[in-house]
């Protein structure tokens, strides 16, 4: 029986040494962080200019792979599911808060199943409408909204994506029900909304300035409790009488739940770096936002962060009724 204690004990010791190394040697390949929302939308957008700051910081590339659809949660159901090895990640948003209370079904635990890596960013929406919608400022798109009701059409990410909750906020607060219509991400609604096929939408600045700034869509107001500096002009919901209305989008990245802490630390360690990037602070400042104080871009900030938004979002959605299969 001792003869086998050693061999044990030694294939024990080798294992333990080898997932020491792999921690210790990481990254030694490609990472892949999956957005669970369509390309070309606002989370794409932050999501990638974090990864090309962390390929720089980290010298393994990061790729961006969008995998859209139900709010997230066709995305985040495969990277709770990826091997948590630090070479499968995600960045998500509020979304990540709101899913387990608007979902009955949920292929996944939206905290059990993470482990934070930190907060990225936290951003300002803007009511927003196709280019030629009458309603020629916030005042005058509440009254139209009020007398039109369902024949307004307005699009989302789908159920529990941060457009979708900031409409469940706004018809709330106007005690209206337009038509809502689901996309995959805020990139190709926003392509609908460039064409004339849906009316208006809440979405975030990363996504809506490029395109108020060229005039093809029309902007009417912002979530925030203050105007903020990149579009002076226009004015707060509550400004226009919305009372107490804020809703801005932050962002988190996650790893597979087992991730182990050195390899989730690395990673924090890289995306402060990234957070203090002049050409991301720039780019982020030009769509609208800034990237959190670094403090906040750690795991144990993100975890509380997300626990508390989590119970947040449970009120928000049981108020409001609005439940998805
Ligand atoms: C959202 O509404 O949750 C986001 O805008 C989705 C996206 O980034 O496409």
């Amino acid at each position: 029986m001792p003869r086998i204690l050693p061999i044990f004990a030694a294939l024990l010791m080798t294992t333990a040494a080898g997932a020491a190394f792999a921690q210790s040697d990481y990254p030694n390949r490609p990472i892949t962080i999956i957005v669970p929302h369509a390309a070309g939308g606002p989370t794409d957008t932050v999501s990638r200019l974090i990864a090309e700051s962390m390929t720089r910081s980290l010298g393994e590339t990061l790729v961006v792979e969008n995998a859209g659809g139900a709010g997230s949660t066709v995305g985040a159901a495969r990277a709770a599911r990826a091997e948590p090895d630090g070479y499968t990640l995600m960045i998500n948003h509020v979304a990540q808060a709101s899913s387990g209370s608007l979902y009955r079904k949920l292929a996944f635990d939206p905290d059990a199943d993470f482990d934070g890596v930190g907060l990225i960013t936290d951003v300002p929406m803007t009511v927003v409408a196709r280019k030629d919608f009458e309603p020629t400022d916030i005042a005058s798109y509440i009254a139209w909204v009020k007398e039109h009701g369902d024949e307004v059409l307005y699009g989302h990410a789908g159920v529990g994506s941060a457009s979708h909750l900031c409409g469940m906020l706004l018809m709330d607060a106007l005690d209206v029900k337009m038509t809502t219509v689901p996309y995959k991400g805020t990139g190709p609604a926003m392509t609908d909304l460039l064409g004339g096929q849906i009316d208006t939408m809440c979405d975030q600045t990363t996504n809506t300035i490029p395109q108020m700034t060229s005039g093809a869509i029309k902007g009417y107001a912002v979530t925030t409790p203050e105007r903020i500096e990149v579009l002076p002009d226009l004015p707060t919901l509550q400004e226009a009488g919305l009372e107490g209305f804020e809703m801005t989008v932050w962002h988190g990245m996650f790893a597979p739940a087992g991730t182990p802490p050195e390899i989730l630390e690395k990673l924090s360690g890289a995306l402060q770096v990234a957070l203090q990037d002049p050409k991301v602070i720039e780019r982020f400042a030009q769509l609208g936002t800034t990237p959190v104080p670094v403090e906040e871009a750690t795991p144990a900030a993100l975890d509380a962060h997300l626990a508390a938004e989590i119970a947040k979002w449970k009120s928000v959605v049981a108020k409001a009724g609005e439940f998805a299969d």
